[in-house]
Parts: structure tokens; sequence; C-alpha cells
């Protein structure tokens, strides 16, 4: 895989590096993606049925269940070569923002640092009357689950649909796509805000813009460099060539 040596030069002298990340970059572990056709999420299931507050409050037990399976999911499968590439990238880069719209925690497992997750964690549960995080319950058979103090009903710290994200994690994923010299979007459809505008942000802020996804996107043109690949392919390569020769 032959890579821009233009970039390659951007990526040596590089002070500050933001990525961000979609479900792409966990596909070839085994997780399926949210809008490709057939594979998608949301191809194969309802997300007003199953990734909404109206919905857990319709059918508690079905939302529990389905993120139940997601869950295992994570647990069954595990990190790729894109995920162990944007570790090593970390610890060349001085700066290094890690922003993700990805809930299975994959980021965090492999041993990034500076993660920001926009999207919340599937692993973690909250309290659906206070969002207050709970790690422990008691087991009583009931599904979902309730705070063993409250009563109140256990749901994933995910955010749904109408949701708010986490006020400090979009204000931080903004500073950090302003402070770049360069930004990278990786395995996203770039259809869901506001991360897809964080690339915008970046480039007003004159940082070279980098794409790696094998499909384009609503954002492919504005990009400086693209790449057309598998991230688990093509990460590990580029990190290769920039900083191991
Ligand atoms: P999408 O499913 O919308 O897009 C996945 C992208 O990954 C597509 O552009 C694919 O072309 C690309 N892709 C597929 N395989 C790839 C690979 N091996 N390497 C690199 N790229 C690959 O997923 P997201 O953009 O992450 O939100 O979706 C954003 C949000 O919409 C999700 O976080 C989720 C969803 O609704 C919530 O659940 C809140």
């Amino acid at each position: 895989m032959e890579f821009s040596a233009k970039l390659i030069q951007i990526l040596k002298s590089a002070r500050h590096i933001t990525v961000l990340t979609g479900a792409g970059v966990s596909k070839e572990s085994g997780i399926p993606t949210f809008r490709e056709a057939q594979t998608g999420l949301w191809a194969q299931y309802d997300s007003m049925e199953l990734a909404t507050p109206q919905a857990f409050q319709r059918n508690p037990k079905l939302v529990w269940e389905w993120y139940e399976w997601r869950r295992g999911l994570v647990r069954e499968k595990k990190p790729n070569a894109g995920h162990y590439a944007l570790l090593e990238m970390e610890k060349h880069v001085p700066a290094f923002n890690l922003i993700t719209q990805n809930v299975d925690g994959y980021h965090g497992q492999v041993g990034n640092q500076n993660i920001i997750e926009l999207h919340g964690n599937i692993m973690r549960t909250k309290r659906w009357s206070d969002d207050e995080i709970i790690t422990e319950w008691k087991d009583t058979g009931e599904v979902p689950p309730r705070c063993s103090e409250t009563g109140s009903l256990l749901r994933p710290d995910v955010v749904w649909f109408g949701e708010n994200m986490p006020l400090g994690a979009i204000e931080a994923a903004i500073q950090g796509a302003q402070n770049s010299d360069v930004f990278f979007s990786i395995g996203t459809s770039a259809l869901v805000q506001p991360a897809a505008s964080l690339p915008l942000y970046a480039a007003r802020t004159g940082a070279v813009l980098v794409e790696i996804n094998p499909a384009e996107t609503p954002l492919t043109e504005q990009m400086d460099y693209v790449i057309s690949g598998m991230s688990g392919d093509v990460l590990p390569k580029l990190v290769k060539t920039v900083w191991r020769t």
C-alpha cells in the first residue's frame, strides 16, 4: 500500500493529531456497523423501537435484552489491528485525542489514554431515573434489573436518539478538533451530528483532513487525503510507514 509522501511528512512532524472513529473501525472485530446495507444494525432493526427513551419506556425488557445481546458480542469479540495501530499512534505524537462514536469500549481496552466517548459505553450501566452510574446490583431475575438502593430501572449508559450527548464530551471533542494539525475521520459514515461536524471545525483552524473508509461519505470531498480501505488493514501500515521507518 502506497501512501502520499507529503502525507507521511505531515504526520511525522505533527504535534497534535485528533482521530474520530465510527463503527467501521470495529467491523473487522466482528461488531456490526449501523447503516451499511444488509449487515448494518439499522438495516435489520428499527432504531425507534430499540434506541430511544420512549422505546425503553414502552418496552424496557426488549431494549435491555437487545443491548444485552450487543454486550455479549463485545465480550466475545476483541479489538482488531486498527485499534492497536491507534494506540501506537498515540504513543508517537505529543498531543493526541481519540474521539469515538463507538460504545464498545475497544479503544480503552487496548490502552489508549485520551479517549472521548461521545455516545457512551455499552458496558456501563446507569439508573433510568437520574443517570447515576451503577456498578453493582442484586440479580433478582427481573429484566431489566433494578437499582438495589432506589428500585429504579437500570439502562445502558449510551446516548439514545433524542438524548443529549454529554456536554463536556462535545466541548472536549471540539477543542481537540480545533487544536489539531491533523484530523482523521475513520470508519464513520459522517451522518450523525455533532460528530460529523468535527472535521469541519478542524479544517477551519487549519488542520489537514484525512479520511480512512472503504466507501465515500458526505465529507469525502472536503478531505485533503482519502485512503480507501479497511482501517484494520490501512492503519497498521500507515503507522509503520510513518513512525517505524
Ligand atoms: P455507520 O454504520 O453509519 O457507518 C459505518 C462506516 O464505516 C461506513 O461509512 C462504512 O463505509 C465504514 N466501514 C465499513 N467497514 C469499514 C472498515 N473495515 N474500515 C473502515 N471503515 C469501514 O456508523 P457510524 O458512522 O459510527 O449512534 O454511526 C454513527 C452513529 O450512528 C453511531 O454511533 C450510532 C448510530 O446511530 C448511536 O447509537 C447513538
